[in-house]
């Protein structure tokens, strides 16, 4: 690991005509406007971020693009999920070609994952593609949704059904902002760095074991264990950039943990995105024990250590109740995994270890939610 407190990694995104570099490190907001000019040079730029975001970074983030030569507009959506819809979609569209912005200037997503899923759809169709950087806030988008080019927005039928494939030219991970986000993000986020050690890097996961304060608290653990999440994710949407196959193994403990975020309406004040995915991750492991897949004493392991941050582990941590195991099962074949009546899961043969199962039957995740059920 690296001890230079003010180091910059740089992570690249193997993508043949549609590679692109993760810079990741302090102070990237301040130096964003010499890092996309060098890239993009006589550019002009849209930046698509939310309230709060724009009231914490964005005067910062225009000083640096203006002190580059980079003229902007910005547009600021209302924080939160429900700006995924067509209505924000088209404001921004609007907001765009209102500034006569043309397709070799950028949309720049400065905020987290809904800002960057919807500046980034909004990138891939105005022009029919214009380029498109992102500026990720917060932990959960420096090391999933910045990365690998998922964009979209929600309908009424679900998360995410409305989307394209869609690469930035450019990530700027800054890792001073996420020094100000609340305590409780901070930890959501975190469960996602945890998981790239369950996916696939045992190695990184005893890491993380170890040096998770170091993590929390910030300088060049954080940096690293970010550049670490990003260059596992790279490897697996380098080999798989569209989802056919092993890229779903970045949705371990994401089946279960969408069922628990849909049964609580999310409601984020009872459960955040990352926690169902602490939670759900959990039960991944704990379920592939069930199945003979795995020991329980990796479950253990996971549990532990999920629990020592301070996030939930267990369906009984949930807040407020929860529906009975068939109402959870209906919520998990609802869920966008399911391939022709068979469940699709992403189980574990160990820490490290995990694998795609097509083909669960249904039965045996029905007795194990039960088992699951706070008593
Ligand atoms: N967040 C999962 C993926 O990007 O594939």
């Amino acid at each position: 690991m690296n001890n230079d407190e003010t180091s910059l990694a740089t992570v690249p995104v193997g993508l043949s005509d549609r590679a692109y570099d993760i810079l990741i490190g302090p102070g990237l907001i301040a130096r964003a406007g010499g890092e996309i000019a060098s890239r993009l040079p006589g550019i002009r730029t849209a930046i698509v971020t939310d309230d709060n975001v724009a009231a914490a970074h964005l005067e910062a983030f225009e000083a640096s693009l203006s002190a580059a030569g980079i003229g902007s507009v910005a547009i600021k959506l209302k924080p939160g999920e429900r700006s995924k819809s067509f209505e924000s979609l088209q404001e921004t569209v609007d907001a765009v070609i209102g500034a006569r912005l043309e397709r070799r200037d950028a949309v720049v997503a400065l905020g987290g994952g809904v800002v960057g899923d919807l500046a980034g759809f909004a990138a891939g169709i105005v022009r029919r593609g214009m380029n498109f950087v992102q500026v990720p806030t917060s932990l959960l988008a420096q090391v999933d949704s910045s990365v690998g080019g998922k964009t979209g927005i929600n309908t009424q039928r679900g998360k995410n059904l409305v989307g394209v494939f869609y690469q930035p030219k450019l990530v700027l991970a800054d890792t001073s902002v996420l020094d100000t986000l609340p305590a409780r993000e901070f930890r959501a986020g975190y469960a996602e760095v945890a998981k790239y050690g369950l996916i696939d890097r045992p190695g990184f996961f005893e890491w993380l074991e170890t040096h998770w304060r170091e993590v929390f608290a910030g300088g060049s653990a954080r940096i690293e264990a970010i550049a670490e999440c990003c260059r596992a994710k790279a490897e697996i949407v380098e080999r798989d950039e569209r989802e056919t196959g092993e890229r779903a193994l970045l949705n371990l403990g994401h089946t279960f943990g969408h069922a628990l975020e849909a049964a609580t309406g999310y409601d984020g004040a009872r459960l955040v995105h990352g926690e169902a995915v602490a939670i759900g991750m959990v039960m991944a492991h704990r379920f592939s024990a069930r199945m003979n897949q795995a020991s329980p004493d990796d479950a253990r392991r996971v549990e532990a250590h999920l629990g020592a941050v301070g996030l939930p582990t267990r369906l009984g941590d949930i807040p407020g109740g929860l529906p009975d195991a068939e109402a959870l099962l209906g919520y998990i074949a609802q869920d966008k995994k399911v391939t022709r009546g068979a469940l699709t899961f992403i189980l574990t043969h160990g820490i490290g270890r995990s694998f795609i199962a097509s083909d669960v039957p249904a039965a045996e995740v029905l007795a194990f939610l039960k088992e699951e059920a706070p008593r």
